[in-house]
């Protein structure tokens, strides 16, 4: 939505773009109208005052800052194709969430709390790859007697790692040509800035603009960019959300706030699942990797207590075993509350109607809370059917079986549907010790065994909450 104005076909100098929705205007106006949030234009200079090229303009818009060359159609089976070379981290479950480890010339974004530990994580992930990607270290929140402090205290091999306090981006650039490194991080993105505008840093256009340099330079010289970004309370990176478009992997690093778990996500990869979930400790001695992390999600005892009940979960490609807390309690309101901690609120409020209406269970007059242990997120319908067994087990005060798990999304006809890699999940569940899975029928072996596990196949809601 980038302007021309009419009579000269000349580009517009300026644009408005959206902080929520990333979306370009050609004027500013109070309310966006892609995606409906007030307030939220700013103001960014498109610095080509001269006619550009199609094929730049159109590579302005979309963030894409690669080199445009002339366009010519070529039938797809004659383009050559590269495997993308990768490179180890030297952290295993860095590289799972990575999609196998680092493309070369890739910009990824790191967004998460402050505090988290994203700076540890990546000074590690530098100085552990130094030897085969020479890295160059970009603070612009700790100053270089930090960083380097820190690296010392981590006990991390420090050769061949460069580091750099500055923040403006020009500066940046020009100092990390001559020195070539394969790798750059930018910590962090919001303290970035460019002398081509004049916007205070932090400001959605200096953080968009100076992204966008990083991206062209990555794109040209094939260094990987790795990007770090606070999260606002509404959980998105600060600044714009059009950073997620212009970079090729946006990893979320979440944990609780007092548990020493940290989780790295992935919500968007080029290169590779997204989903995919790479677990680590925060230890004395910086991130260790949780290789086996389905232990740790499951709280300490696994005595049988009302309330709970255990998941297979699969996020990205390997089965994580999970657990789904409820608390149903008499409710003073007359709206009662439903609040859901690492799972969909709408998606709670559906399945009690569908709890009430096919399961013969009223919560109406009750608070409902609900809490996936560990502070992970589970965002696939294979919650449902554990969901429901919990809020039922609270309810009656009864702890469902001893060593039990489910899994199975519930249809709004309270029917049990099926899920992905049924027969992983439960070997995953048969591993650790359990004796019991209440799972759609679909995903059930036919024997009703899997390696000693009794498998009880359900069709309807009202048979799954017979049997637990
Ligand atoms: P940091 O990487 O600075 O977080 P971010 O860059 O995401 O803001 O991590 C800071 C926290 O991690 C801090 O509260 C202390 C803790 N920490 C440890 O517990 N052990 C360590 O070895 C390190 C380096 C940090
Ligand atoms: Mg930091």
């Amino acid at each position: 939505m980038i302007g021309k104005s009419a009579k000269s076909g000349a580009r517009r100098a300026t644009a408005y773009v959206c902080a929520e929705c990333g979306s370009e205007h050609s004027k500013w106006q109070g309310q966006c109208t892609d995606c409906g949030r007030w307030n939220t234009l700013s103001e960014i200079a498109l610095e080509a005052a001269v006619p550009e090229k199609s094929g730049v303009a159109q590579s302005r818009r979309s963030g894409w800052a690669g080199k445009v060359d002339p366009p010519a159609i070529t039938a797809l089976k004659d383009v050559t194709v590269s495997e993308e070379s990768r490179e180890t981290t030297h952290i295993g479950e860095f590289d799972r969430v990575l999609g196998g480890g680092l493309v070369h010339g890739s910009v990824v974004l790191v967004g998460g709390d402050p505090g988290i530990g994203k700076s540890t994580l990546l000074l590690q992930a530098v100085a552990l790859m130094a030897q085969s990607l020479p890295g160059l270290y970009v603070t612009g929140e700790e100053s270089l007697a930090q960083v380097a402090g820190r690296a010392v205290r981590l006990g991390l091999p420090l050769e061949g790692v460069h580091a750099l306090a500055e923040t403006c981006i020009e500066r940046i650039l020009e100092q990390a040509a001559p020195m070539g490194p394969r790798l750059i991080v930018a910590d962090s993105i919001q303290t970035l800035w460019t002398e081509t505008l004049t916007a205070a840093p932090g400001s959605v256009s200096q953080v968009r603009e100076s992204a966008a340099r990083l991206v062209r330079y990555a794109k040209e010289t094939g260094t990987a960019v790795f990007l770090v970004g606070h999260v606002t309370k509404e959980g998105g990176i600060a600044g714009p959300r059009v950073l997620e478009h212009m970079v090729d992997a946006v990893l979320y690093f979440e944990g609780e706030s007092g548990s020493r778990f940290r989780v790295l996500r992935a919500f968007k990869n080029r290169f590779g699942a997204v989903n995919e979930l790479g677990v680590f400790a925060m230890a004395d001695k910086g991130l260790r990797e949780v290789p086996n992390p389905s232990a740790i999600f499951l709280s300490g005892s696994r005595e049988a207590q009302p309330g709970s009940c255990v998941m297979v979960t699969r996020e990205g490609t390997r089965p994580l075993m999970v657990e789904v807390q409820a608390l149903v309690d008499h409710s003073p309101l007359s709206n009662p509350r439903r609040v859901a901690v690492g799972m969909e609120g709408n998606r709670l409020a559906m399945l009690l109607a569908v709890l009430h209406r096919h399961g013969g269970v009223a919560v109406g007059d009750q608070d409902v809370f609900v809490n996936v242990v560990g502070g992970i997120r589970v965002q696939e319908t294979a919650v449902d059917l554990p969901l429901l067994l919990a809020v039922l087990s609270s309810l009656r005060d009864r702890p469902l079986g001893e060593m039990t798990v489910a899994f199975g999304e519930v249809g709004l006809s309270g029917e049990i549907r099926p899920v992905p890699n049924g027969e992983e999940r439960l070997k995953e569940a048969a591993t650790h010790g359990f004796k019991r899975a209440i799972v759609p029928k679909a995903n059930a072996p036919k024997s009703g065994k899997v390696a000693g596990m009794e498998v009880i196949a359900v069709e309807r809601l009202a048979d799954a909450l017979e049997h637990a």
